[in-house]
This record gives C-alpha cells, sequence and structure tokens, in this order.
C-alpha cells in the first residue's frame, strides 16, 4: 500500500512544534510495517539547503484556485530513507518562517488545492491519503466533489488527524467559495460553512473516511464546548468513526545514548546526566551546582501552553532553590513573558528565545524536571521526549498529558511524574513542591527513574492502528469497486 501523509511541517525539512516530529516519525514506522510512505508539503524557503539538494522536479503544473491560475513545480527526494514531494510556489512558500502571515488560510488552501492537482503526476499513485490538521483538511472535501463530478476517477480513501482543533483555518465565506472555485450558496453547514465563516477544518471532519486523534482523553474532550471550538457537534456527528491513539516519538532520533547533542551520553547513569546538567548551567551562565534541581521547559509559546501560570508563583518557585531554563518561539506578548522572569531572578532562570533544536535536546537531558502547564494539550510529545531523557514531568491533567504520564504515589512507589488537576498557579506550585520533596529524597527519585525507563515511548503500538486503519480502508474500497 502506497500511503501520502499530506502535513504543512515535517521533520527534519521543517518543524515548529510536536506536529513535524509526529508526521515524520509515523510515516517511518509505518514504512517499517510495510507500508510505502511519501510525506508531501510545501516548498519552504526555510529548508535547510543540505535536504533541498536532494530534490529533483518532476513537474510543473498549473493549480487553479477560483479565477487564478498558480503555477506549482513539483519536486520529489528522499530524506535520511524517507520519500518527500514537495510543492513550490514562490508567492505562497518563498517567505521566512512557515507560518504566521495575513494570507494564511488562502496559503493552505492554496497547498490543499496543489496536493490534489499534483495526483496525476506522482510517479505511484497513492492508494490513500492521510491528512493533518486545518492545512490539510480540504484534501478530503476536494476528493469528495471531485468524485462526485468525475465517477470514472477511482476513489482515494483518506484518514485524518486532528493535531490541535482549535486551529482551524477560517476565511469569510465569500472568499473562501472564491479560492475553491464553488458559488457562496454551496458553503453551508452541511459543507464547510461555520458560525457564518467558512472553515477549512471542517473539511477533514465530515469528508475524510476516518478521523483520529491523539489521545483518548483529547478524543473526548473535543466533544464538549469547552475544547471543540464550535466543532464539537461535528465531532459527535462522527464519533463512531474517530479514534484516540498516543503518539509515540522516534526513539531513535531521541535517544540520550546517541544524541550528538548531549555533553556526555547516558540512559539510567544518575552521574552522566548531572555531567549534562553542568554543562548546561555553564554555557547558560547559571551556576554550576550538581546538586540543585533544575527545571526545564521547551514550548511553543501560545496561550495553550499555560506559561502565564508561572508568573505569580515565580518567587515561591525560585525560593526552592530550583533552576528554571526556558526555551520558547511563538507569540510576542509570551515570549516578554519569559523574558520577564530571567530579569527579576537572572540568577535562577534563563529564558532563551527561538527554535533551537540542540539546545531542545540539551535541557532535556540537563533537567531533573519537565514543566507543561498546558491548558489543553492533544498529546504532547515533550513530556515524552522529557521521560525519554529521564526528567520527571510535571504536568497539567489534560488531554495526552493525563493519558500519558502517571501520577506518583509516594505509598506504592508506582508512577513517573507529577500531575495537578486543578488550572491554578497554586496547584502547580504544589505539585513542583511534591515534586521537589521527592528530588531531594535521592532513593525515591530513583524509584521514578526507574518507572520512566520502563516505558515504551515508540511509535510501535500506534503505527500499528494506523497500518491496521489503511488496511481495512483499502479493503472497503477494493470491495465498492
Ligand atoms: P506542540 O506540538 O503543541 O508544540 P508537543 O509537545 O507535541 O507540542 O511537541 C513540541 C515539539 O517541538 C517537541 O519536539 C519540542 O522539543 C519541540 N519544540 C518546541 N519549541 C521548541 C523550540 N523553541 N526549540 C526547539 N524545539 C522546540
Ligand atoms: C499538536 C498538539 C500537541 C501534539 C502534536 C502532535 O501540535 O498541540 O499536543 O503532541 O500536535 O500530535
Amino acid at each position: 500500500m502506497n500511503i501520502l501523509y499530506a502535513v504543512s511541517e515535517a521533520a527534519p525539512l521543517a518543524k515548529t512544534g510536536g506536529l513535524g516530529d509526529a508526521a515524520a516519525a509515523l510515516a517511518k514506522s509505518a514504512a517499517a510495517l510495510g507500508a510505502g510512505t511519501t510525506i508531501i508539503m510545501p516548498h519552504y524557503r526555510d529548508i535547510p539547503l543540505e535536504f533541498k539538494r536532494e530534490f529533483r522536479l518532476v513537474h510543473t503544473f498549473e493549480v487553479q484556485l477560483g479565477w487564478r491560475r498558480q503555477p506549482c513545480d513539483l519536486l520529489a527526494g528522499e530524506v535520511g530513507g524517507q520519500p518527500f514531494y514537495l510543492l513550490d510556489n514562490a508567492y505562497y512558500f518563498g517567505r521566512s518562517g512557515l507560518y504566521g502571515y495575513a494570507d494564511e488560510t488562502e496559503r493552505f488552501v492554496f497547498f490543499s488545492s496543489a496536493v490534489v492537482a499534483a495526483l496525476p503526476y506522482m510517479t505511484e499513485q497513492p492508494d490513500l491519503i492521510h491528512c493533518h490538521d486545518w492545512q490539510s483538511a480540504l484534501i478530503p472535501y476536494l476528493l469528495k466533489t471531485r468524485a462526485a463530478e468525475e465517477p470514472t476517477l477511482p476513489p482515494i480513501p483518506t484518514v485524518f488527524t486532528i493535531h490541535n482543533m482549535l486551529y482551524q483555518g477560517r476565511l469569510p465565506l465569500p472568499l473562501m467559495a472564491d479560492l475553491l472555485g464553488v458559488a457562496p450558496e454551496a458553503l453551508t453547514a452541511e459543507t464547510l460553512e461555520l458560525y457564518g465563516e467558512a472553515c477549512a477544518l471542517k473539511g477533514g471532519l465530515l469528508y475524510a473516511d476516518r478521523l483520529t486523534t491523539v489521545s483518548e482523553s483529547y478524543l473526548d474532550e473535543i466533544q464538549t464546548a469547552e475544547f471543540g471550538g464550535q466543532l464539537d457537534g461535528v465531532i459527535r456527528s462522527r464519533r463512531e468513526d474517530a479514534y484516540g491513539w498516543v503518539n509515540g516519538i522516534d526513539t531513535d532520533l531521541y535517544d540520550p545514548m546517541r544524541d550528538p547533542a548531549l555533553t556526555a551520553p547516558y540512559r539510567n547513569a544518575r552521574n552522566k546526566k548531572v555531567q549534562n546538567k553542568q554543562a548546561l548551567q555553564r554555557q547558560l551562565g547559571l551556576p554550576a551546582e550538581g546538586d540543585r534541581p533544575l527545571i526545564g521547559i521547551v514550548s511553543r509559546l501560545t496561550s495553550q501552553k499555560g506559561l502565564d501560570l508561572i508568573d505569580p508563583v515565580l518567587d515561591e518557585l525560585v525560593g526552592e532553590d530550583a533552576q528554571l531554563v526556558v526555551l520558547g518561539a511563538g507569540e510576542p506578548d509570551e515570549e516578554a513573558r519569559i523574558s520577564s522572569w530571567m530579569m527579576r531572578h537572572p540568577r535562577h532562570v534563563v529564558a532563551v528565545t527561538g527554535f533551537d533544536e540542540q539546545l531542545a535536546r540539551q535541557i532535556y537531558a540537563a533537567s531533573d524536571m519537565f514543566l507543561m502547564p498546558s491548558r489543553y494539550e492533544p498529546c504532547g510529545l515533550s513530556q515524552l521526549i522529557a521521560m525519554q531523557y529521564r526528567s520527571v514531568p510535571v504536568v497539567h491533567a489534560t488531554g495526552g498529558l493525563k493519558d500519558t504520564v502517571n501520577p506518583y504515589d509516594p505509598g506504592t512507589g508506582q508512577g513517573e511524574g507529577f500531575v495537578f488537576t486543578e488550572l491554578t498557579p497554586e496547584a502547580m506550585l504544589e505539585a513542583l513542591r511534591h515534586a521537589l520533596a521527592i528530588y531531594r529524597e535521592p532513593e525515591q527519585w530513583k524509584g521514578l527513574i526507574a518507572a520512566a525507563a520502563k516505558r515504551d515511548f515508540s511509535w510501535k503500538k500506534a503505527a500499528r492502528r494506523y497500518v491496521e486503519l489503511y488496511r481495512e480502508l483499502l479493503h472497503q474500497r477494493k470491495e465498492k469497486i
């Protein structure tokens, strides 16, 4: 089976968060189970040259966007054994960074349209397209519309994965209708209309053959008004076709034993982890004290991540004599927030703004605790990476965080993290204080690390489920033909 993964980012070519990790690692793990996998994504200007070099032009064609025709190049190449297609259009993607432009929705309407328009030029036809998040959510809609207009074309089943329900790709109805080349009246509540606007995400939710999201708890949460972003009813209407499967991480790429970013390779050896801690402390100008507890944060900076909870309790946290190292990129207000922590407590806090893969890995390795006070978290990969690097997660009980971190129980010695239920600064501080108290009891702390060491964070389980799902859909298609 040939599976095409349509996604707006994939490591190592382009990544801003977990979506880029998840798409690449799933494609790799499904391939290990025998599927043919190819990733298709935009050709961003910022893709490093070393990767761009691997690509060759397959075909130049035009993409019809309403009355406009946009040129598009289909490029093919392989990076680290993984086949990729890139769609190149200088107007939409010849810009710095991945996201954050005023015409964001239009750019990815173009991307989704271009994926469908590129199908005839692909060397091997995909048997199934697996789309991710709103940026590729119009593909199932476009394929179903096309199938209705041209019934002789072979149907291509689709799977749509929700990594974040609150990024939706909304546009005024007439604008979306114009881009899709349909009459505004065609965008009704039964199609892409949502509360008076057009919504790209709804295209995936309604038209894909199956839906998945990245944890069981998030699947429950998005069926409520609080987390559903006005689409909870749509998800409820497709409950029978939707699954909540927790992501894994690529355990080859995230392996503290083989991570070139680290000073001292390790797996469970405490003294080696301390060497990494001291190296980072020195590098960042913090007192290089191996015993001092170090709390790490590596995060996209958006309100989703709940970092505002830290403001009112930072003094108390620093009063516990802990160090805090934060790396993040995103919204300017949030960047200012983390910088203000460092100004308040320069001897205890270091905040680095920007996207830095190497520093991120050094923080996972150096930290004793990894803090994620997310308001909501569909899955969360950072807590998995943290556990893999034997940094103990302290997390809010939401979505995938709740599903992947077992709270430590001092009575039984079970569990590998600290979980707080109420989303308040006080509850978070209490969980951190609990973690710091256990940290000061080395025997108990060892137990937490040992519990993390027993866990399997790989993609194995989830990839098997996905491949099984692809098989089922391909079998159904065969029966239909
Ligand atoms: P989300 O996808 O919501 O950003 P996840 O926890 O699923 O959250 O994944 C985040 C991924 O992005 C992890 O691999 C994390 O290490 C990485 N990451 C986030 N911010 C940065 C940053 N500023 N620099 C480097 N890596 C980052
Ligand atoms: C999204 C979510 C995150 C999830 C990631 C990969 O970015 O915010 O929770 O881990 O996608 O699925």
